[in-house]
C-alpha cells in the first residue's frame, strides 16, 4: 500500500489496493487509521467493486445503514443508496438534484455516519465534481474564543425541516419516514474517537439553530460561521473518472456534489454508509 497526498491538509490516494478482495482485517485496520488521520482516501481503477463486493468490503468498517429515502436504494442490495440523474421508465433511479450544499452524511442521526464508500459508475466529462472540507482545519483556524464558545454549545439538526424547504422537486415524506428522523442536538465541535483531534461539527445542511438560541439568534453565527467554513481554502474538489472510489470519515470532513449539465449528461454513483457513535463532545484543555 503506498499513498500520496491530495492536499496538505486532507486526503490521499491509496495506491496498490483492489476493494474487492481487500477485505482481510489487517488492510482494513490500515484503511481505518489512514482514515481517521486524512479523512478521505481515493482508490482508482476499481473496475471490479461490484455491488455485492461493495457492501462486502464495506462492512469491514462496520454495520451499514440502510437511507431513509429507500425508494433510492439499489434493488437486492438495500445497504446502497444510489445518487443519479438517470430517470428510467420514467422514475428518478436515484437520489437526485440534492447534496448540492455541505453536509456530512446522515448528521440527521442520533448516531450519525463514521464514514462513506462511494464508487463512480459513470460521470459527465465536466462538473459534477464531489468537493470536501477538511473540519478538522476549519477548527484550527477559528479563533481561540470561537473554539471556545463553540465548544460549549450544541447545534440542532432537523432533516424533515431541511427536506421541506429544500427538496421541493422530490415527493413529500410519509409519516413513517418523518417519525424516522425527528430533530436532534449535537456537539458543535467532537473530539475524534480514535484520535481525538478536535472538528467543527456544524454544516448547512439540516443545522436549523444553537441549541441554546432561536432560530433568530442563531441566523447570523450560523451564517458567518458557514462562511468561514465552506471556504475553499479548506477544500479539496474531486474529479471523477468512472473506477474511482472514495471513503470519507463524516466525523471530520463535509462534502457536496458540484453542479452539472443533468439534463443532458448522466452521473451514476453508489455510496454504502457505515453506522456510527454518538459524537463525544470536544472539551478545550483549560
Ligand atoms: C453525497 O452527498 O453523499 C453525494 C455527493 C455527490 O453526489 O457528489
Amino acid at each position: 500500500m503506498q499513498t500520496v497526498p491530495l492536499t496538505p491538509f486532507m486526503g490521499v490516494e491509496v495506491k496498490n489496493v483492489q476493494l474487492a478482495t481487500a477485505t482481510d482485517a489487517s488492510t482494513t485496520a490500515a484503511l481505518r487509521r489512514l482514515m481517521a488521520e486524512h479523512s478521505l482516501l481515493l482508490f482508482r481503477d476499481q473496475y471490479d467493486l461490484t455491488p455485492g463486493a461493495h457492501v462486502a468490503f464495506s462492512r469491514g468498517f462496520g454495520e451499514l445503514e440502510e437511507h431513509v429515502l429507500s425508494d433510492f436504494c439499489l434493488d437486492g442490495h438495500p445497504e446502497i443508496f444510489v445518487v443519479s440523474n438517470i430517470i428510467e421508465n420514467g422514475k428518478h433511479i436515484g437520489a437526485f438534484g440534492g447534496s448540492k450544499a455541505y453536509h456530512s452524511d446522515l448528521a440527521y442521526l442520533p448516531e450519525p455516519s463514521m464514514g462513506s464508500v462511494f464508487r463512480c459508475l459513470e460521470c459527465p466529462a465536466e462538473g459534477g465534481e464531489t468537493a470536501f472540507i477538511s473540519m478538522f482545519a476549519v477548527y484550527d483556524a477559528l479563533p481561540p474564543e470561537q473554539q471556545q464558545w463553540l465548544s460549549e454549545r450544541t447545534a440542532v439538526f432537523d432533516y424533515v425541516w431541511h427536506y421541506e424547504r429544500y427538496h421541493t422537486d422530490r415527493p413529500p415524506l410519509s409519516d413513517e419516514q418523518r417519525k424516522r428522523v425527528p430533530p436532534i442536538e449535537q456537539p458543535c465541535v467532537r473530539a475524534h474517537p480514535e484520535t481525538g483531534r478536535p472538528a467543527l461539527y456544524v454544516s448547512p445542511t439540516w443545522v436549523r439553530r444553537f441549541g441554546d438560541l432561536s432560530e433568530t439568534e442563531s441566523e447570523p453565527l450560523l451564517q458567518e460561521l458557514l462562511a468561514f467554513a465552506c471556504d475553499d481554502r479548506f477544500a479539496y474538489y474531486h474529479t471523477w473518472q468512472p473506477g474511482d472510489v472514495l471513503i470519507w470519515d463524516n466525523r471530520s470532513s463535509m462534502h457536496k456534489a458540484c453542479p452539472f449539465d443533468e439534463q443532458n449528461t448522466r452521473r451514476l454513483m453508489h455510496r454504502t454508509t457505515i453506522k456510527g457513535d454518538a459524537p463525544i463532545a470536544y472539551a478545550m484543555p483549560s
